[in-house]
């Protein structure tokens, strides 16, 4: 196994920010898929943090864990081919995301992937800097000195505004609570089984809750399904504004000219708005979390901040803060694909059909590859540092071609939400208040993160 051990500048402090204690008994197979099920970030033995691979031929799917960058490259990129997306989570986030770009997989993949890739651009993604930080100021001109809040429901609501309003303009006649509470429902229900439909273990879920996510479902249809026919009326008469959805009702194949259907379209609205502000809205909670527990980096982040008066450029520091909260929390902290005929990764030769995970949980921790994996130190990724960390043990945006098409984007909205937060605010964790990963596709503070904003002085 390659080692990409990150040498840390300078020793870091001994809190070790929350994060489930690995199982350190055996359990039996029941049991693991228990524990799976109730949350896939806690189920893992030490041994899922030690070892390069687990292969277990004895599920109902074969199964491959890979935890050594070098698998991780030939399953993302070297023999990307070979791999599909899994099954099991195309049929999880099947009935939301549809066979939009992150569920497809061949040819309409590849044809979504290259329309998409200029609404993206850092071009485009520049462009969307000022409505960024305008949603922003407004979201947080409502704060005042003292008030609690929960952080991580205030992140997803900043981060919803911001999709939406780059995604539909001020078109936005969705309700935030109404979405917000359809996706808990649909996450909480049908995702919940995600990591066990990964394992092989069949699609089922307990007919209540799958009626309740039917309705979320239905919402979704509902609402988004008319938002995009009125702007198709506008595109036909030249009145659309020019954001995202205008983009992906007009944007043309770049090989053969072809337009989205009405149905792609949906589904890739679905997809930007999912993988597009969960994710984000917990970097940014996870990201405060740890600055509350560490004084001293926050008030580095903060001074950064204020110097740099807006401009996310003169920002290092504060970005390397973000990194180091995405590889202690990685918003997606699970990445599956089914292999399609047999392979070789690393010392092991698989065959087709064996459900192959990559977790940026496990190997972003992974005690072989990182000096202190569980501890909180920003300086693995300052510059004289970085070179030391092998580019496929760090994977909280994935890897290859498949890698995530919104990353520029989210880079850009952590560093100007948090910049403007921190700006202002210094937000404490309320005592008492337990602070605990949870998966549910995304990974999220379990019981949300209670903090009491303080007015930064000067
Ligand atoms: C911190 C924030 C984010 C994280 C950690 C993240 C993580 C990821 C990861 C790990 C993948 C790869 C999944 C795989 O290979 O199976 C992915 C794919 C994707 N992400 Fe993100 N993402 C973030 C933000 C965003 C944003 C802001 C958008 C859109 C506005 C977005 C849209 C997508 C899409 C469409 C894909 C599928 C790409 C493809 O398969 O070609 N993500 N993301």
């Amino acid at each position: 196994m390659s080692q990409a051990l990150a040498e840390p500048a300078e020793s870091p402090a001994r809190i070790r920010p929350a994060a489930p204690v690995p199982v350190d008994r055996l359990v039996s197979r029941i049991e693991a898929v228990r524990l799976i099920g109730k949350n896939a970030v806690a189920a893992w033995g030490e041994r899922a943090y030690q070892l390069p691979y687990i292969y277990d031929r004895n599920w109902m799917q074969d199964f491959l864990l890979v935890n050594d960058p070098d698998g991780v490259k030939h399953v993302l990129l070297d023999n990307v081919g070979n791999y599909v997306k899994s099954r099991q989570v195309q049929r999880t986030t099947g009935p939301a995301l549809g066979n939009g770009l992150f569920n497809a997989d061949g040819d309409s993949w590849k044809f979504q992937r290259r329309t998409t890739a200029p609404m993206f651009s850092a071009r485009r993604v520049l462009d969307f800097a000022e409505a960024m930080a305008a949603v922003a100021e407004r979201e947080l001109s409502t704060w005042h000195d003292g008030m609690t809040v929960d952080a991580a429901d205030r992140m997803m609501r900043l981060t919803y505004k911001i999709i939406t309003h780059t995604m539909f303009s001020d078109d936005v006649q969705l309700d935030y609570r109404a979405v917000a509470d359809n996706f808990v429902t649909y996450l909480d229900t049908l995702g919940r089984v995600d990591m066990l439909m990964m394992l092989g273990v069949p699609h089922w879920a307990p007919t209540p809750k799958r009626l309740k996510a039917g309705r979320a479902m239905r919402f979704f249809r509902r609402e988004i399904g008319a938002l995009i026919a009125r702007r198709a009326k506008e595109v036909e008469q030249g009145t659309a504004p020019k954001d995202l959805l205008t983009l992906l009702l007009t944007t043309r194949d770049p090989e053969g000219g072809a337009l989205f259907t009405l149905d792609e379209v949906y589904s890739n609205v679905m997809t930007f708005i999912f993988a597009g502000h969960e994710t984000t809205a917990n970097t940014l909670a996870w990201t405060l979390y740890l600055l509350s527990q560490f004084p001293d980096v926050d008030a580095k982040v903060a001074a950064e901040v204020r110097a740099a008066d807006g401009d996310i450029a003169r920002m290092p520091y504060t970005r390397q803060v973000i990194e180091e909260s995405l590889r202690l929390y990685p918003a997606a902290p699970f990445i599956s694909r089914d292999s399609v005929g047999p392979d070789r990764v690393g010392p092991h030769d698989i065959r087709g059909g064996t459900s192959v995970l990559i977790s940026p949980w496990l190997i972003q921790r992974h005690r072989k590859l990182w000096r202190e994996p569980d501890y909180f130190d920003p300086d693995r990724f300052a510059p004289a540092n970085r070179e030391n960390i092998h580019r496929f043990a760090y994977i909280p945006f994935g890897a290859g071609p498949r890698i995530c098409i919104g990353m520029g984007f989210a880079m850009q909205e952590a560093l100007i939400c948090l910049s403007r937060i921190v700006a202002r605010w210094r937000l404490r964790m309320v005592p008492g208040h337990v602070v605990a990963p949870l998966s549910r596709l995304t990974l999220r503070p379990a019981f949300g993160l209670q903090m009491t904003a303080h007015a930064r002085e000067g």
